[in-house]
């Protein structure tokens, strides 16, 4: 059975007048029955930390470098994000791939780096509208994931979060049978390179524009085992609502 997950990325959110919101949430669900993940910035880690302490949630990163230290100015490694109270980072977010030209293999490389230091990654992947209406959505996908996923991955250090671009901050969602069709093929996918022991065990979220009125219906959906929120996750209440529909699910 996957252990389902409510994961929350604040983006480039919040200062520690935030971290209200995080005790708001972690007094909202005293005893979670699937997993609760928030990424905040790099700066309210070790805060963030202190706060979930002996609660139900979890805290990540939001991205690491492929090296394990040295000269990156600005970069963190996986080793300072468990350091700093991190279990699970993000990695590969489609802003990322935008914003910083991120390619598969230096994901790949950052993957291999997060999983060597003990920490999960969740690997995102995701299509554009343009080649979402070239109908190029799956081999975009398997594209990613072949590029992105490396090959000491399993069900315990790999989660993959499907997120559509166009999806992302917009208020759009793609219909329930094109998520199914996607988490299907991830699905399988994984099966196929990894055996099906370890493909059936790794979780997939889907992620974009989720919130507490429409993520009942899209947890209902096959091999979708929760969620990579954004917006909604940056009031508790809101994150509630989702956690509580999946907890439901
Ligand atoms: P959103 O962001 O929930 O604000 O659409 C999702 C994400 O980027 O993970």
């Amino acid at each position: 059975m996957r252990r389902k997950l409510a994961a929350g990325n604040w983006k480039m959110n919040g200062t520690g007048a935030a971290l209200n919101e995080l005790e708001a949430l972690r007094t909202a669900c005293p005893a979670p029955s699937v997993d609760i993940l928030i990424c905040p910035p790099a700066t309210l880690l070790d805060r963030a930390t202190r706060v979930v302490a002996g609660s139900g949630i979890a805290i990540g990163g939001q991205d690491c470098h492929a090296a394990t230290s040295g000269a990156h100015t600005g970069d963190l490694s996986a080793d300072m994000l468990l350091d700093a109270g991190a279990s699970t980072v993000i990695l590969g977010h489609s802003e990322r791939r935008e914003d910083h030209a991120e390619q598969n293999e230096d994901i790949r490389a950052k993957a291999r780096a997060a999983m060597d230091a003990g920490l999960k990654a969740i690997i995102c992947v995701g299509e554009s509208l343009e080649q979402r209406e070239a109908a190029n959505t799956l081999d975009i996908i398997g594209g990613q994931m072949s590029g992105s996923i490396p090959d000491q991955s399993t069900g315990e250090n790999l989660i993959v979060a499907y997120e559509p671009i166009w999806a992302i901050g917009t208020g759009k969602v793609p219909t329930l049978d094109e998520i199914g069709e996607v988490h299907d093929f991830i699905r399988a996918r994984l099966e196929r390179r990894f055996g099906e022991g370890v493909g059936r065990s790794v979780r997939l979220l889907y992620g974009g524009s989720v919130k507490p009125g429409n993520a009942a219906d899209i947890f209902a959906v096959s091999n979708v085992d929760g969620a990579l929120v954004g917006g909604a996750s940056l009031k508790a209440a809101d994150f509630a609502g989702i956690i509580d529909a999946l907890q439901e699910a």
